[in-house]
């Protein structure tokens, strides 16, 4: 069922991550032996830091409603509990689809819904979001989440592997869609980005969440398929001439991770 073993969300072994937050200075000695650069998120006393420092930002600029608090709290019910995405990384992504204007939304993963929420509120009333979810189970919990924050009228979800759900909507030549969220399994990333490509129209984003991987995306001799799939769609997209892309690594209360935006020329 679900090929992923990695929790991408989820804090991992509390490794050492790589310099985070050390600077060049005067008083400032390389260690003998660089740090090994491994899939973490921060040891403990970082991970609290970020968590505190996302916890500031958020009480300051974001409010999460009855609903959105029941999506998250509800993936505990789901297969992969905790893995949805960070309370501001759900904003940024509702703030995304209205700076971009995207009416049309195809989304790869729903798990409980947590995402498809914030946009499907991005688009308004007549706006509407297609998440492609494998789980029977996630997306009945998924549904519940939408119907309790009203937005199940503009909400389809497609059960099944998310690659055949998006080869049928190809198929359908369906009005194409003005942002795509990758963040389904990650081997899987290749495919999801060029069904996005036959799926969007010029000036559409398409967004790929969990790239970064604690630093596991760099990590040299790799064989996790997370990783590859990761590497292997940086390196499509870099090929892409019709493709402009920028990625963004984040610390949070969710550990060290981050994502690619690109934008269809
Ligand atoms: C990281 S979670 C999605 C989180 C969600 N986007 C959010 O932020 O609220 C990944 C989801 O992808 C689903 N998934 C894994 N493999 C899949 C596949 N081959 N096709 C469709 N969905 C898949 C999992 O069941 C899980 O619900």
């Amino acid at each position: 069922m679900n090929n992923e073993q990695h929790t991408p969300h989820s804090p991992s072994a509390a490794t050492q991550a790589p310099n985070v937050g050390a600077e060049a200075s005067p008083g400032f000695r390389a260690p003998a032996e660089p740090p090994r650069l491994s899939a973490g998120t921060g040891n403990p006393a970082q991970h609290a830091a970020w968590r505190e420092v996302d916890g500031y930002f958020n009480d300051a600029f974001l409010s999460e409603d009855a609903a959105l608090v029941e999506a998250r709290r509800s993936g505990t019910n789901t297969t992969m509990p905790g893995a949805e995405i960070a309370r501001n990384q759900g904003a940024f992504l509702s703030m995304l689809t209205q700076i971009s204007g995207a009416r049309r939304v195809l989304e790869f993963g729903t798990l409980a819904g947590y995402s498809t929420i914030c946009f499907a509120r991005a688009v308004g009333e007549r706006g509407a979001v297609t998440t492609l979810e494998l789980s029977p189970e996630n997306a009945e919990v998924a549904r519940a989440n939408f119907v309790r924050a009203g937005v199940e009228a503009r909400v389809r979800v497609l059960l099944g592997p998310a690659a055949e759900s998006a080869q049928h909507l190809i198929d359908q030549a369906v009005e194409p869609f003005d942002l795509v969220f990758i963040d389904a399994d990650k081997p899987n990333n290749p495919k999801y980005l060029a069904a996005a490509l036959e799926l969007t129209r010029p000036g559409a984003v398409i967004v790929i969440d969990n790239v970064v991987r604690g630093g596991a995306v760099i990590e040299p001799g790799s064989v996790d398929p997370a990783v590859l799939g990761v590497r292997q769609v940086v390196s499509d997209i870099a090929d892409d001439d019709r493709l402009e892309a920028v990625a963004l690594q984040a610390v949070g209360e969710k550990g060290w991770d981050g994502l690619v935006v690109a934008r269809r020329r």
